[in-house]
């Protein structure tokens, strides 16, 4: 054990209390064994941050005003419990949070911070249903590491809605939803194509499509809703 700490120690890892110190940020409150808040001792910018800590047991969120006194990343750190804290924004808002090593992104999102459009129907690569956008290119959060996201922006279907309602718009209007359960996955790849392409053609909207799959098989209609989409987009909705 004293071992493994030194070797810890030697990587230049730190503990979560001396991670939280030299942050600027004391540990505010423990609300159960196993939670922790993170909240500022210092003047700054204030901003809503949720933290998550899960050890033995279900996992318990603590949503907790924080000041971030540099006003930049906290820094990517390894606690003593071999959690890594990671600094990250979804959909425009930020969250530092704890995370295991071998954590998903999909966890993360979908069951600690309840973006419930990230779907799974396959966990291991396969069908594109928890696909979110990170930095702009669309990724599998089955596939991807929580503690890979340090410093990233991520947008899912939720954020998505908001900031690109005309593509919204033109999967309802053509009916490209049975069950549904794959269409947020087709929504944040469709949005990943049409920002770097706003007047795809058919071929490129199969291609950039090819890795979601649909076991209802609404394929035909993402072809017209993407290029419904590109259109309404230009026009300026
Ligand atoms: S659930 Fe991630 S690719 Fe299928
Ligand atoms: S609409 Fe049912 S899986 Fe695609």
């Amino acid at each position: 054990m004293t071992e493994k700490k030194n070797k810890k120690k030697s990587l230049g890892e730190i503990s979560r209390r001396e991670f939280l110190i030299d942050a600027g940020i004391v540990l505010g409150s423990t609300a159960a064994v196993g939670t922790a808040a993170l909240a500022s001792s210092c003047g700054g910018k204030t901003e809503t941050v949720t933290s998550t800590v899960t050890k033995d047991g279900p996992s318990k969120t603590v949503t907790t005003t924080v000041t971030d006194v540099v006003e930049k990343l906290v820094p990517l750190s390894c606690t003593e419990d071999g959690q890594w804290v990671i600094d990250f924004k979804v959909n425009g808002k930020r969250f530092v949070e704890i995370v295991e090593p071998n954590e998903t992104l999909h966890h993360l999102l979908h069951e600690k911070l309840g973006f419930k459009s990230i779907k799974t129907f396959c966990s291991r690569g396969g069908c594109g249903s928890c696909s979110v956008l990170i930095d702009g290119r669309p990724i599998l959060s089955c596939m991807t590491f929580a503690s890979s996201v340090h410093g990233k922006e991520i947008w899912t279907a939720e954020g998505i809605a908001t900031e690109m309602p005309a593509l919204i718009d033109a999967y309802v209007d053509n009916e490209c939803m049975q069950c549904g359960y794959c269409t947020p996955g087709f929504i944040v790849t469709a949005a990943a194509l049409l920002k770097r392409n706003s007047d795809p053609t058919t071929d490129e909207i199969r291609e950039a499509l090819a890795g979601n799959l649909c076991r209802c098989g609404t394929y035909p209609v993402h072809i017209p809703a993407v290029k419904e989409a590109a259109k309404a987009l230009k026009g300026g909705r």
